[in-house]
C-alpha cells in the first residue's frame, strides 16, 4: 500500500445533473426484472387484480425504502462501506455486505448478457431450428448432466462473457459521470424506443388480445392469500434495486441541494411503467405463441430463462418479422441488462475507491480483474446454469432481503436515526416525508421483509432448492451466504488508511442513540487532524 500513502485523497467525483442521474437510476432499475420476470409474477399472482398489491407495496415500502438509500448514500457522499462507517462506525458492515452481495451478482448477471448477446445474433438464422430448448441446453449451454460442478469451458459463452467484461472494464474505467452516466445517457433512450417498437409491433400479432386478456383478467380471490402480497413487495424490492447499495452508491453522487424524493419518485414510477410495458409486450407476444400453437396462454405463459430463451426463440421463429422481433427483443434484454451491471460494479468500484484510493482506472481493474476471472470460470462452464440459478436464488433471498431487513433495523431502532435522515431529505426535497415514512420504514418493511425470510428459509428446509447436489448448495448457496456476512464483519474491522477518504472531515457527523454526535470524532480522523493533515 506504499502507493496510497503519498497520495492525497482523490476530488471525489459526481454526476454532473439530476438529469444523468435519473437516467443512472433508471438504468439500473430497469433490468431482467422488468423484462422477464414482472410479467409472469403479475400473471401468476392475480392477473389484473395484482395491481393492487403492486402499487401498494411501491408506496408503502418501495419508495420508503428507495429514499432511505438516496439519504443514507447523499448524506455520506460516499460508497456503502463509508457511508454506513459515517452513520455509525459500528454500521460499516452492512456496506461490506452490500459490496459482497453485488459481487455476486456480477458474477452471474454477466453470463446472462453474454447468453443474450449470443441469442441476439442467432436471431437472424433462427439457429435453434424447431426445438429451442434442445438447443439451449445440449448446444448453448452444453448443461452438464448429471448437475454437479465441472471445469468443461463452453467457448459459444466463454467468447461474449469475456467482451462484456472488457466494455464494462472500459466504461467504468471513464469514471462516474464519462462512464457511468454517459453509458446511461446513451443505452437508455435506446432501450426505451426499441421497447416501444418491439411492444407495438406485438400487439399487431395474431393472438395478442388473447395474451392481454389472460394477464389483465383479475383474479380477485388472489388479494386475500398472502403469498400474493409477498410476491408484490418482493417484485418493488428487486425491480428498484433497494437494499443493497445500488442506490446508495448513486445518490452519493448528487449535488449537495437535489430534489431527493422528486428525483426517487420519478425513479420510481418511470421503472412501473417500464414494468407494465413489459407486460404488454411479452403476453401480446405469448397470446401470438397460444394462438399460433392451438393452446391456451397458461401453457405457454413462463418468466425467466425459460421465457427469453424458450419461449421467445419460437415466437420469433412463427411470427411475421420474427428477426425484427428478436434483434428488439434481445437488444432490449443486452441494454436493460447491462445498465444494471454497469449499477452493480460501480458500486464495488466506489467502495475500493473510497477505502484505497487508488483512482479510478486502478480501483477498476482492482475490481473487474477478480470478478471477472470467477465469472468466466464458473459460467462458462458445463456448470454454468446450475450455479447461476442456486448464487440468483440465494443472494436474493438471503442477501438482498437479508440486508435490507438489518440495514432498516439498525438504523431505525438501534441509531435511532430515522428522525435526522428524515431532515436531511425534507431539507432539500420537494415531496417532504412525514412520520408516515418512518412508519412505513420501521414498521411495515422490517414485517414483510422478516416474513418473506422466515418463509423461504421454512420453506427450504422442507426441501433443498432446486434438487442439486447437496454439496453444490453448501458451497454456492448456504455456503456463500455465511461467508458474505463474515466477510463483511472482517473488513469492516480493517484499519483506514490515513490518506483514504474516510480521513477526512466526515460531510455528515455520526448518528446515535437517535442524536447526531458532534463531539464524536472518528478515530482516524483524529489521527489525521493531529497531524495536520486535511
Ligand atoms: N433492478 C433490476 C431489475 O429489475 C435488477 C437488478 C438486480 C439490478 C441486481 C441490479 C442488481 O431487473
Amino acid at each position: 500500500m506504499s502507493t496510497t500513502k503519498t497520495s492525497a485523497p482523490q476530488k471525489r467525483e459526481g454526476f454532473s445533473s439530476r438529469k444523468v442521474f435519473i437516467f443512472a437510476a433508471i438504468g439500473s432499475a430497469v433490468g431482467l426484472g422488468n423484462i422477464w420476470r414482472f410479467p409472469y409474477v403479475a400473471y401468476d399472482n392475480g392477473g389484473g387484480a395484482f395491481m393492487i398489491p403492486y402499487l401498494v407495496a411501491l408506496l408503502t415500502a418501495g419508495l420508503p425504502f428507495l429514499f432511505f438509500d438516496y439519504v443514507i448514500g447523499h448524506r455520506a457522499r460516499a460508497s456503502s462501506p463509508l457511508a454506513f462507517r459515517r452513520l455509525n462506525r459500528k454500521t460499516e458492515f452492512i456496506g461490506w455486505w452490500h459490496m459482497g452481495i453485488n459481487f455476486i451478482i456480477a458474477i452471474y448477471y454477466a453470463a446472462i448478457l453474454a447468453w443474450a448477446a449470443r441469442y441476439l445474433f442467432y436471431s437472424f438464422d433462427h439457429a435453434w431450428g424447431d426445438d429451442p430448448q434442445t438447443f439451449l441446453f445440449s448446444e448453448v449451454l452444453q448443461v452438464a448432466d448429471p448437475a454437479g460442478l465441472t471445469f468443461d469451458f463452453v467457448p459459444g459463452i466463454l467468447i461474449p462473457i469475456v467482451v462484456i467484461w472488457v466494455l464494462l472494464a472500459v466504461i467504468m474505467s471513464l469514471g462516474v459521470q464519462k462512464g457511468v452516466g454517459l453509458a446511461n445517457l446513451f443505452f437508455i433512450p435506446v432501450l426505451i424506443i426499441m421497447f416501444i417498437v418491439l411492444v407495438g409491433y406485438s400487439l399487431t400479432l395474431n393472438g395478442a388480445m388473447t395474451g392481454l386478456d389472460a394477464l389483465f383478467t383479475p383474479d380477485w380471490g388472489a388479494l386475500t392469500k398472502p403469498e400474493v402480497w409477498v410476491a408484490a413487495y418482493g417484485q418493488i424490492f428487486f425491480s428498484l434495486s433497494i437494499g443493497f447499495g445500488i442506490m446508495i452508491t448513486y445518490a452519493s453522487y448528487l449535488k449537495n441541494k437535489t430534489d431527493l424524493t422528486g428525483t426517487g419518485a420519478v425513479v420510481g414510477f418511470a421503472n412501473s411503467s417500464f414494468e407494465l410495458l413489459a407486460g404488454i409486450g411479452v403476453f401480446a407476444a405469448l397470446g401470438f405463441m397460444a394462438t399460433a400453437a392451438g393452446t391456451s396462454v397458461s401453457e405457454v405463459a413462463t418468466s425467466g430463462i425459460g421465457l427469453a430463451f424458450i419461449a421467445f426463440p419460437t415466437i420469433i421463429s412463427q411470427a411475421p418479422g420474427g428477426t425484427f422481433i428478436g434483434v428488439l427483443f434481445f437488444g432490449s434484454l443486452l441494454f436493460a441488462g447491462f445498465t444494471s451491471m454497469i449499477s452493480i460494479i460501480e458500486v464495488i468500484v466506489a467502495g475500493v475507491e473510497d477505502k484505497f484510493n487508488l483512482g479510478r482506472v486502478r480501483s477498476t481493474l482492482f475490481v473487474i480483474a477478480p470478478i471477472a476471472l470467477i465469472s468466466t470460470v464458473l459460467m462458462a462452464t458445463t456448470s454454468g446454469l446450475y450455479v447461476l440459478d442456486i448464487l440468483d436464488n440465494f443472494v436474493n433471498q438471503f442477501g438482498i432481503l437479508a440486508a435490507g431487513l438489518v440495514s432498516i433495523i439498525v438504523v431505525a431502532y438501534l441509531l435511532r436515526g430515522l428522525p435526522i435522515l428524515r431532515n436531511h431529505l425534507n431539507e432539500r426535497s420537494s415531496w417532504r416525508m412525514g412520520r408516515l415514512w418512518m412508519l412505513l420504514l420501521a414498521v411495515i418493511t422490517p414485517i414483510i421483509l422478516g416474513y418473506s425470510l422466515i418463509n423461504t428459509f421454512m420453506g427450504l428446509m422442507k426441501e433443498p432448492y432446486g434438487g442439486y447436489p447437496d454439496q453444490m448448495l453448501n458451497i454456492f448457496g448456504w455456503g456463500m451466504v455465511i461467508a458474505l456476512l463474515v466477510a463483511a464483519v472482517i473488513l469492516s474491522m480493517l484499519p483506514w488508511s490515513k490518506t483514504s477518504r474516510a480521513a477526512l472531515t466526515p460531510p455528515a457527523p455520526p448518528i446515535s442513540g437517535g442524536k447526531v454526535v458532534h463531539d464524536h470524532v472518528d478515530a482516524t480522523v483524529k489521527n489525521v487532524t493531529a497531524q495536520g493533515g486535511k
